[in-house]
């Protein structure tokens, strides 16, 4: 059933390749996003790939009365809620605004979706909520809480305990929590991907900086971690299997808190990424071998067999066609949404 969807944060990286799986599936999304980590020609670039207008409004989810005029605009089904802060290391240095940004924002669309009736929320988890891994590959049960070592990882953890207590106050909520793992990749267009505004935080929009030639050598977080190789293992997904993720959600109904991992169940390590990278880039990715990163832990990956097993969803791209993809946005886009259009 075609459905009306709120998107806060829809300018963002994991919002925009969502429209576009949205709008396939034959859903009308609305985008809420005040731009802060965005810009409204992604939107547009959106709207080439489909092929039609998608309403945009900039404003901050905590403008309440902004946001009232958009629920009395639309009759909403649904909220996606991609709307957040997410740069680890500036939520040490800003604790408070992440915070009042990502707490803030949760609280005032649950006041509202409360308000206009709208019972269907999915939210934008983190695997940073298992903190120190109790077990591998994690699971939606494994212990989640300890060994958070960010404010913005805490945001992630008490909004999902938010999240619970509303659906229990009021069962009518059908809330999904989404776990994401490592979201890397682009669409296949080249003409939308991940776009940091400064330099990335992130390894694999780093080592595509490195192969444009942008910057010099990766950094390799630590070479002597209990992994295949001493580097960082993580479970990366690539953008439009997590952006499907989202239209499964959305057509599983059932009252209550559901919550699922969105990962691949593999783990890739921070030299395999680097040989992959280079191989669909066909450029050499210079590295050097540095300290750990404080706060990095040494391996997480998750399965996703619940997500399979209850709405029908898993990954179908390899990282191979992440950096491939990824590759084709960097190369094409090296000025990211300030450049002109490339493809
Ligand atoms: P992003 O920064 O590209 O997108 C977030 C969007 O939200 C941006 O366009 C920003 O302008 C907007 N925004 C932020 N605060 C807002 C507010 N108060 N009101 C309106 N708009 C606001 O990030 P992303 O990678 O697309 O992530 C989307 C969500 O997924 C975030 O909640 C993030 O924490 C979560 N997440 C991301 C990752 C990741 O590695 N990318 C991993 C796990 C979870
Ligand atoms: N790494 C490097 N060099 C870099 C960047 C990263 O070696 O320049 C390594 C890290 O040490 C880690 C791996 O690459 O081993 C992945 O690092 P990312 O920063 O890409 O990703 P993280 O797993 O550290 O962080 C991500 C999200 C966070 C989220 C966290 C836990 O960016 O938002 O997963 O879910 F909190």
């Amino acid at each position: 059933m075609k459905k009306n969807i709120l998107v806060t944060g829809g300018a963002g990286y994991i919002g925009t390749h969502t429209l576009i799986e949205l709008i396939s599936a034959g859903h009308s999304p609305v985008v809420v996003d005040n731009l802060s980590n965005s810009s409204e020609e992604a939107i547009r670039r959106v709207e080439k790939i489909v092929g039609a207008e998608i309403p945009f409004h900039k404003v901050t989810v905590q403008d309440i009365p902004a946001m009232r005029a958009i629920f009395e605009q639309y009759s909403f089904n649904a909220i996606i809620h991609f709307a957040g802060l997410k740069a680890v290391g500036e939520s040490v240095a800003k604790p408070l605004e992440y915070y009042k940004n990502n707490l803030d924002s949760t609280l005032v669309l649950l006041d509202l979706a409360k308000e206009f009736g709208v019972k269907k929320l999915i939210f934008s988890s983190s695997a940073t909520v298992y903190g120190t891994p109790e077990e591998l590959p994690l699971k939606e049960t494994s212990r989640v809480g300890v060994g958070i070592t960010n404010p913005y990882g805490r945001t992630k953890y008490m909004l999902e305990e938010v999240l619970k207590d509303v659906a229990v106050s009021d069962p009518s909520f059908e809330i999904t929590l989404l776990r994401y793992f490592n979201p890397v990749g682009a669409h296949e267009s080249g003409t939308i991907g991940e776009d940091p505004s400064d330099i990335p935080n992130n390894l694999l929009p780093y080592v595509a900086q490195v192969a444009v030639g942008k910057l010099n050598h990766v950094n390799v977080f630590g070479n002597d971690y209990e992994t295949i190789d001493g580097t960082g293992v993580r479970d990366y997904i690539h953008v439009v299997d997590l952006a499907r993720g989202h239209v499964a959600a959305l057509n599983y109904s059932t009252p209550g808190v559901h919550t699922y991992n969105l990962a691949t169940g593999n783990g890739t390590s921070v030299l395999q990424l680097i040989a992959a990278f280079s191989k669909a880039s066909g450029r050499e990715i210079p590295y050097q071998i540095a300290e750990r990163r404080p706060g990095d832990i040494a391996a997480c990956y998750a399965s996703a067999a619940q997500a399979e097993h209850e709405i029908g969803w898993k990954a179908e791209l390899s990282i191979e066609n992440a950096c491939a993809d990824a590759w084709k946005w960097q190369s094409l886009n090296p000025d990211g949404y300030a450049g002109p259009i490339n493809a």
